[in-house]
């Protein structure tokens, strides 16, 4: 496997922590050697000394990519130093909770340039490197694609938009051998999950511990999954041994989303 990824270089954003952090580890240990990105220096920082323990390249940035001018500069200095990119882990931060009437403007377009912009400036940007090689793609969406979920308007809209963007470019860029996924994570167990389920106690009344069961109850597998479980599909996905998957959307849910 290691031989597959050898010489080879992956690109995730959103990398210091939760599900980004756990592809960005699952593909180093796979042997590629990473180019990583968080908005905070910190975080990211403490992210790339701990996935250097696998003995691959890992460079480290601070780039917001709700943000055109930081997205920008950061393909810049990676065109600058590499010609070529072999893999692209599009994802970004969570839209906050919420309600239809709980948004103004100003939030819908904060949700639009971190969960729709961002992808459509790194696909174009990483677009001349990922092409070299015949690139992969995985976009990091939700199962409200599917199932749009109760209080989050905000995800559930820009998810679905994403979606039609990675079909879109699978076919666009399928003549380039660059092959395009979308990942939807049911119940993973991270951060934003966590706030997620506090906030909802809150709403509701209720204990953390309550909303959690009730949650689980809806899941087949009877349990959250696991940052790790998300990952070795992205991997695969992302990696050379995937030849043929492009366009497709896969549901990480350990069976919640109940439609076919
Ligand atoms: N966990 C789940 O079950 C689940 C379910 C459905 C959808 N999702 C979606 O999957 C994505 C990842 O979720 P997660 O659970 O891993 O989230 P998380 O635990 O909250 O981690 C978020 C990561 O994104 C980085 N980040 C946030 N905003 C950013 C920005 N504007 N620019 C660059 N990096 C940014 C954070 O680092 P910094 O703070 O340093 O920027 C952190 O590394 C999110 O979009 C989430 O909504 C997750």
């Amino acid at each position: 496997m290691e031989l597959q990824w050898k010489g080879k270089w992956a690109v995730v954003t959103a990398a210091s922590r939760g599900i980004g952090f756990a592809i960005a580890d699952k593909l180093a240990e796979e042997g590629a050697n990473l180019i990583v990105c968080s908005r905070h220096r910190e975080s990211i920082d403490e992210a790339a000394a701990s996935l250097k323990k696998h003995g691959t390249e890992v460079i480290a940035r601070a780039v917001d990519v709700s943000d055109a001018g930081s997205l920008q500069a950061f393909v810049k200095e990676v065109a600058a130093e590499r010609e070529s990119i072999d893999a692209l882990v599009c994802n970004a931060g969570g839209p906050p909770g919420g309600g239809f009437l709980s948004f103004d403007d100003e939030a819908w377009e904060k949700a639009f340039a971190t969960n729709v912009m961002s992808v459509v400036r790194l696909v174009r940007g990483f677009y001349p490197l990922l092409k070299q090689q015949g690139g992969r793609i995985v976009t990091i969406a939700s199962t409200s694609v599917k199932e749009p979920i109760p209080g989050l308007v905000l995800s559930n809209t820009m998810r679905t938009g994403v979606t039609g963007l990675m079909k879109t470019l699978s076919v666009e860029l399928g003549p380039d051998g660059i092959l395009v996924n979308t990942v939807c994570p049911g119940r993973i167990e991270t951060d934003r999950i966590q706030e997620l389920d506090r906030a909802r106690a809150e709403r509701e009344g209720r204990s953390e511990e309550e909303i959690r069961k009730a949650m689980e109850a809806q899941i087949p597998l009877g349990r959250y999954g696991r940052p790790e479980e998300l990952a070795d599909l992205a991997a695969f996905l992302l990696s050379p041994r995937n030849t043929y998957l492009t366009g497709s959307t896969y549901f990480v849910d350990g069976g919640m989303v109940k439609s076919l």
